[in-house]
């Protein structure tokens, strides 16, 4: 059963997975992060970059990747998690992957799962969830034994990621997301939810039946889960 911790607001919920980022790096500064992208996880990042600790040797593997984009395109999500995490944080940019950034396409999800297993895997996985019950961009659907690979986006996602876009027409079709699998391996997943939009998505994942209609319920196969929501998203459960 996952740890559940329900919080006033955004900033509340950054500070609580700051602190469990913390205690990991002061442990191992060259801890495995994985990355999420969206609106979510940004609290988390101000709250770990007002501490000032000493990130350089981290290294960092990103969730998911649009494919179709050219490359540098500000909302591509190498480009969002430069910005928005390795800038913020001072992360040391050559030791931050994304799926897809090296090599052909065909081979980017058996690239990306051996980068990580030689990393030593991925100490802690920060996760948003999106309102289809998405983790990453594993949409209904994807098997919990799911590994790096693309995948085609919902139209609701594409809908719910049309704000980054001029229209929803330059929304990218398809992505390369890591996988439920490789989700499942990571040795701590961090789940942050906001927003009553995000309450349904949230209960069903946390104690919704494990059903690969809602990605997200496969949290529930992991030993070591902690959720930090605010009381909107939590209101399902
Ligand atoms: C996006 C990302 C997910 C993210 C989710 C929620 O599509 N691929 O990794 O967790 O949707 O986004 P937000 O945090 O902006 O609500």
């Amino acid at each position: 059963m996952a740890e559940v911790v329900i919080v006033r607001d955004a900033e509340e919920a950054g500070v609580i997975a700051a602190d469990a980022i913390e205690r990991l790096v002061r442990a191992t500064p060259d801890a495995v992060l994985g990355l999420a992208t969206g609106s979510t996880p940004l609290t988390t990042w101000a709250a770990l970059a007002a501490r000032g600790l000493d990130l350089s040797r981290v290294r960092g593997f990103a969730l998911d990747e649009y494919v179709g984009l050219p490359p540098g395109h500000p909302e591509s999500y190498r480009a969002v998690i430069d910005r928005e995490v390795v800038a913020t944080l001072g992360l040391p940019p050559g030791l931050v992957h994304v799926p897809g950034d090296s090599g052909p396409i065909e081979t980017a999800g058996d690239d990306y799962e051996k980068a990580i297993h030689a990393a030593g895997g991925i100490d802690l996985q920060v996760l948003g969830i999106g309102r289809t019950g998405h983790i990453g961009f594993n949409e209904p659907g994807s098997s919990f034994a799911s590994l790096t690979r693309v995948k085609t986006l919902t139209e609701q996602t594409r809908r719910d990621n049309a704000r980054f876009f001029p229209s929803l027409d330059a929304v990218p079709t398809h992505c390369i997301t890591q996988g439920l699998g490789t989700i499942l391996r990571a040795r701590h997943l961090v789940l942050l939810a906001f927003g009553e939009g995000k309450a349904d998505a949230v209960a069903g994942a946390v104690e919704g039946p494990l059903t690969s209609s809602l990605p997200g319920s496969a949290i529930q196969l992991h030993p070591r889960v902690t959720v930090i929501v605010d009381e909107a998203a939590a209101s399902g459960l």
